[in-house]
């Protein structure tokens, strides 16, 4: 089973994040002595190193590693109170276009297969890292401090409903709450009651419980020797100290009822998708007959030069040679052939591998070749006043192939890597070929 996520996240600073973070991880631990715990932050302070990191041990790598794709195990270090952590660093924005994708922890994550808990202390802002510590996660929790911080919760909100992800992840948790303070007037009579109604009465859901502003806690961050102390050891005569024993033991009972994790359902969507990429590649290259659709001989299903050709609606589909379907092109497009000009072979072979050329029925009557550069916008179109050439009987394999297409589709072609064609049913690159179809029919819809 993958780890049970908790992502630490709200777009204001100070709240507490860093803190709740760091001490949860140490009272995960101090609960349940056998429950790997691991703690790493995208925040570019470093704290999680200072609370964690034994002696002045040089770290194998840092979460920039883990980012690029650097297998976990050699990233975890077990550091003080048996916390496992992985350093911080202060190159991660150098990642942001990798993080675009807010799938990329989860997949630099899984093939650790890590257990217990994982807890990801976040920047305080909504970027790609902290998207991709949210999409991860089991459990959110939005530490806020006041109103101002609790209206900040929106966003996360809306972020979940967008990805789709299920909200049932996310708890508010009032934090650095003055105990002293009694309000005279109104219903409620402590900043927390307060706090608690307005999360209710917007809909959000709360840990139980809170964290009170206490000035011992404050003091554990500043020290003569640079290093930040746990409540648990420092703190215990603090209210601080009950309350993150308590969240900790509704943390453990959450990850103990949880029967599977985010990550495991996102690996099993994934491995999914690809299975179902699989067949669909399968499918594709059986519908072919793997001849040449021009002149008639059997292609081997690998190793092509050639074309492939599919009508405007996703069929029928086939391969050319490159060689039968130049000449074709050169005979009844240019008037030529292409033994007379094989400068202009090389170059019409060359720039068929950097777009497409779609051969159309416009108005159900005249036949049109047409270029297509690589995004799949028409370049230009030439009447082909004489489809016999392309079509007729010394091509028979064609006829019926284009007796198939509607009278109104159009003919797609594009040729694959001299020697790799058949790589143009694979999934990225029929995926670009499909979708410049679509394109196709789009233009040619609009004319
Ligand atoms: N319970 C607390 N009581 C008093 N001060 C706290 C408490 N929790 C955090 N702090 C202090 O508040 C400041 C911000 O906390 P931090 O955890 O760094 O917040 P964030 O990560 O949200 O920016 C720090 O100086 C920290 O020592
Ligand atoms: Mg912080």
């Amino acid at each position: 089973m993958q780890p049970y996520v908790i992502t630490i996240a709200s777009e204001k600073g100070g709240v507490g994040k860093t803190t709740l973070a760091t001490n949860l991880a140490i009272y995960l631990k101090a609960l349940r002595e056998d429950l790997p715990v691991t703690i790493f932050s995208f925040d570019n302070h470093f704290s999680v190193d200072q609370m964690f990191r034994i002696g002045e041990k040089q770290s194998p790598g840092t979460v920039y590693d883990l980012l690029l794709g650097r297998p976990l195990e050699q990233l975890v270090q077990t550091g003080e109170f048996g916390v496992q952590f992985i350093a911080s660093s202060l190159k991660l924005a150098e990642l942001r276009d990798r993080m675009a994708d807010p799938g990329h922890l989860a997949t630099c994550l899984a093939p650790a297969g890590l257990e217990g808990i994982l807890i990801i202390d976040t920047r305080p802002d909504l970027d790609e890292f902290t998207a991709n510590a949210l999409y991860a996660a089991d459990r959110v929790i939005i530490p806020v401090k006041d109103t101002p911080s609790l209206e900040n919760t929106r966003r996360i909100y809306r972020f979940f409903e967008h990805h789709e992800l299920s909200k049932q992840a996310l708890r508010v948790l009032p934090c650095l709450i003055d105990s002293r303070i009694r309000y005279a007037n109104g219903p409620f009579e402590t900043p927390y009651q307060l706090l608690k109604a307005y999360a209710l009465n917007r809909g959000y859901r709360l840990m139980e419980g809170f964290i009170a502003k206490s000035p011992k806690v404050e003091s554990l961050n500043t020290n003569p020797e640079g290093r930040i102390y746990p409540v648990l050891t420092h703190g215990r005569s603090t209210e601080v100290h009950l309350q993150l024993a308590h969240l900790a033991r509704q943390l453990v009972l959450d990850a103990q009822a949880c029967e599977l994790t985010r990550l495991d359902l996102w690996l099993q969507a994934r491995d999914e998708a690809a299975l179902r990429r699989q067949q669909q590649h399968r499918q594709r290259l059986e519908r072919l007959d793997w001849t040449c659709l021009a002149c008639g001989k059997a292609m081997p299903a690998a190793g092509l030069d050639a074309f492939y050709l599919e009508g405007g609606n996703g069929s029928p589909a086939g391969f050319v040679e490159s060689t039968c379907l130049t000449d074709m092109v050169f005979a009844s497009v240019y008037r030529s052939r292409r033994q007379q000009d094989p400068a202009l072979a090389e170059m019409f072979l060359e720039s068929a591998l950097r777009g497409y050329f779609a051969l159309t029925r416009e108005g159900g009557q005249e036949l049109r070749f047409c270029r297509l550069d690589d995004e799949g916008r028409i370049l230009s179109r030439k009447p082909v006043d004489d489809g016999r050439n392309l079509f007729g009987r010394a091509r028979s394999g064609l006829v019926p192939f284009w007796q198939q297409l509607k009278p109104d589709s159009f003919l797609l072609m594009r040729r694959g890597e001299p020697g790799r064609a058949e790589e143009l049913l694979g999934h990225r690159a029929y995926g670009a070929f499909a979708r410049t179809r679509e394109l196709v029919s789009l233009q040619l819809a609009k004319d």
